[in-house]
């Protein structure tokens, strides 16, 4: 028997758009607001050209809110590299954490998002770790 409504997990990746000055401060002020009011946690880093987020929380928030996302003319190319149910939240205590350059956790950041995409083709898997690396 499920303890509650099932948790969805997705991992995306995009390309900022051709032309776009990325203001991440008004992209995070209304990604909090929304996930807040739907129940949804996640992670967003931003290496200056591409997006890596994370979004988890309950399957059809998540599936109304990437759809929402992905229409975001900001960025392009969104692809979804892994979506599944999880048992718990990994980044519970955020409405949308964002990690950059000075942040002090970036040992353990690096190494959850290798683990997330250890299932993930071998060339994506090394763009993407690289990717966390440069964060
Ligand atoms: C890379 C990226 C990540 C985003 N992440 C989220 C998010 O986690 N949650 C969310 O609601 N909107 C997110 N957005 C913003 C949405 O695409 C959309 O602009 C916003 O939800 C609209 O809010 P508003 O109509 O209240 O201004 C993101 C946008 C971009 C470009």
């Amino acid at each position: 028997m499920s303890d509650g409504p099932a948790i969805e997990q997705i991992l995306y990746i995009s390309t900022v758009a051709p032309n776009e000055k990325i203001d991440l401060g008004s992209i995070l002020t209304a990604a909090r607001r929304h996930n807040r009011a739907n129940n949804i946690t996640g992670l967003l880093m931003f290496n200056g050209k591409r997006f890596l987020q994370v979004l988890e929380g309950p399957a059809d928030a998540i599936g109304a809110t990437f759809d929402r996302i992905s229409r975001d003319s900001r960025h392009r190319g969104q692809v979804l590299l892994a979506r599944k149910a999880i048992e718990r939240r990994e980044f519970g205590d955020w409405s949308m954490g964002f990690k950059d350059k000075t942040d002090q956790d970036n040992a353990a950041l690096y190494d959850t998002i290798c683990a997330k995409v250890a299932d993930v083709h071998p060339s994506l898997r090394a763009e993407l770790t690289a990717f966390a690396r440069q964060i």
